[in-house]
C-alpha cells in the first residue's frame, strides 16, 4: 500500500467516525481543499510518462468520488441529527396558557358604527346593508338625480366601466332604494357603510363612511325627523341638551331638504358640543321626494317619510378629538393603539356607549 493509499484509508475512517459538523468540515478541506491530499496527488500527473497519465488520473478521480460520497452521506447524517436534536430541545407546548395577552383594538369608525346602531335600535330602526359596487339606477336615477347633476361628473365618481353604468357608490342613499324595492312599507332602517368619491385632503378621503337613515310610514312629517335627530345627537355625544338648527338645502331625493348644524364651543382646544355660538354642519336630510317613492314602488299618496345621511368619520373625529381624517386609513398600529377601543367593551345603551 502506497503512502497515499494509506492516507486515504485513514481519512475514510476519520470521516465515517466523525460526529460534529466542524470536525467533518475540517477533514473536507484537508482532503479536497486547494492543498488537500487529492490535489497534491493530482500535481504528480505532470511528471508521469504519457502512457501512465490516463490510468493514474482515472484512478485518482475514482478515489475522489468515493471520498465525496462518504463525505456527503456522513455530513447529511450529522445535519439531520442536529436538526432533530434542535427540534426536540425547542419543542413548545402550544396548549399551555399565555403569559402575556396583547389584545387588538377596535377602530374608532367601527366603534362609532356600533354606537350609532345601538342608539337607533332603541327607537325601532333596523340595520340594512348594500354593496359598495352600485349601478347607475340605484345610485342616481332612482334617487331622482337629474341627468346633468354635478355629482355624476367623472371627476367625482369612480366609474367602473366606460358606459358609466357601474360605479363605487358615492353615498349610502342607494340602500334606501334597495330596501324599498325588496320590501313593503313601513320602512324604518339605518344603513352604515363605505362610500367613495374622488377627493383627498385633510377632511376628505377617497373612501369614507356614511350612515343613511330612512323612515317611511303613514303620516310621517318633518317633526318626526327633527325629534329623531335631536334624540340621536344627544345620545351620541352623551350630553343632556344640544343646540340644533335646520338650514334649507337641496338634494334631488328629498323635498323639502335641509342641512343640520349643531352648536358648539372650543375649550382648551377641545370641542364642547351643545353650548356656545359656533355651528358645525353634520348631516343632510329631508322628506323623501315623491319621485323616489314612485321609483321604489311605494304609493306616495299613502306613505311618506324622512331620510338623512350622516358622515360617520366626521362624527368619530368630533367625538374623539381626532384631527386628521387621513390618519383613519393609514393602518398605523400606534395610532390604533391610541385611538382604538377595547374589543370586549361593546357599546350598549344601558352600560354606556363610549365609557
Ligand atoms: N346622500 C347625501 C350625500 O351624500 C346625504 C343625504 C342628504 C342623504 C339628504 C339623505 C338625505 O338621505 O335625505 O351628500
Amino acid at each position: 500500500m502506497s503512502e497515499f493509499e494509506k492516507k486515504i484509508a485513514e481519512y475514510k475512517s476519520k470521516i465515517k467516525s466523525s460526529s460534529k459538523i466542524e470536525e467533518i468540515d475540517l477533514l473536507r478541506s484537508e482532503v479536497f481543499g486547494k492543498n488537500g491530499i487529492i490535489n497534491l496527488e493530482f500535481k504528480k500527473l505532470v511528471e508521469l510518462p504519457l502512457e501512465e497519465k490516463k490510468s493514474f488520473a482515472a484512478n485518482l478521480n475514482k478515489i475522489k468520488q468515493e471520498l465525496q460520497d462518504i463525505y456527503k452521506t456522513k455530513s447529511t447524517e450529522i445535519l439531520d441529527k442536529d436538526i432533530i436534536e434542535k427540534v426536540e430541545k425547542e419543542k413548545i407546548d402550544i396548549t399551555l396558557p399565555e403569559k402575556e395577552f396583547k389584545i387588538g383594538k377596535v377602530h374608532p369608525v367601527s366603534q362609532v358604527i356600533d354606537e350609532i346602531s345601538c342608539i337607533f335600535s332603541e327607537i325601532g330602526f333596523s340595520v340594512e346593508e348594500g354593496p359598495d359596487v352600485e349601478n347607475e339606477y340605484n345610485n342616481f336615477t332612482a334617487l331622482n338625480t337629474p341627468e346633468n347633476h354635478p355629482a355624476k361628473d367623472m371627476h367625482d365618481t369612480f366609474y367602473l366601466d366606460k358606459d358609466m353604468k357601474t360605479m363605487l357608490r358615492t353615498h349610502t342613499s342607494p340602500v334606501q332604494v334597495r330596501t324599498m324595492l325588496k320590501g313593503k312599507p313601513p320602512f324604518k332602517i339605518i344603513a352604515p357603510g363605505r362610500t367613495y368619491r374622488s377627493d383627498s385632503d385633510q377632511t376628505h378621503t377617497p373612501m369614507f363612511h356614511q350612515l343613511e337613515g330612512l323612515h317611511i310610514d303613514k303620516g310621517i312629517n318633518m317633526g318626526h325627523l327633527k325629534g329623531c335627530l335631536n334624540y340621536f345627537i344627544k345620545e351620541f355625544f352623551e350630553v343632556n341638551k344640544i343646540k340644533m338648527r335646520f338650514r334649507p338645502s337641496h338634494f334631488p331625493f328629498t323635498e323639502p331638504s335641509a342641512e343640520v348644524d349643531i352648536g358648539y364651543r372650543m375649550e382648551n382646544n377641545k370641542i364642547i358640543i351643545g353650548e356656545g355660538d359656533k355651528w358645525l354642519e353634520i348631516l343632510g336630510c329631508g322628506m323623501v321626494h315623491p319621485n323616489v317613492l314612485k321609483n321604489c314602488k311605494v304609493d306616495s299618496k299613502k306613505f311618506q317619510g324622512f331620510a338623512f345621511g350622516i358622515g360617520i368619520d366626521r362624527l368619530a373625529m368630533l367625538k374623539y378629538g381626532i384631527n386628521d381624517l387621513r390618519s383613519f386609513f393609514e393602518c398605523d398600529y400606534r395610532w390604533l393603539n391610541h385611538y382604538g377601543f377595547d374589543p370586549l367593551d361593546v357599546p350598549t345603551n344601558y352600560r354606556g356607549l363610549s365609557r
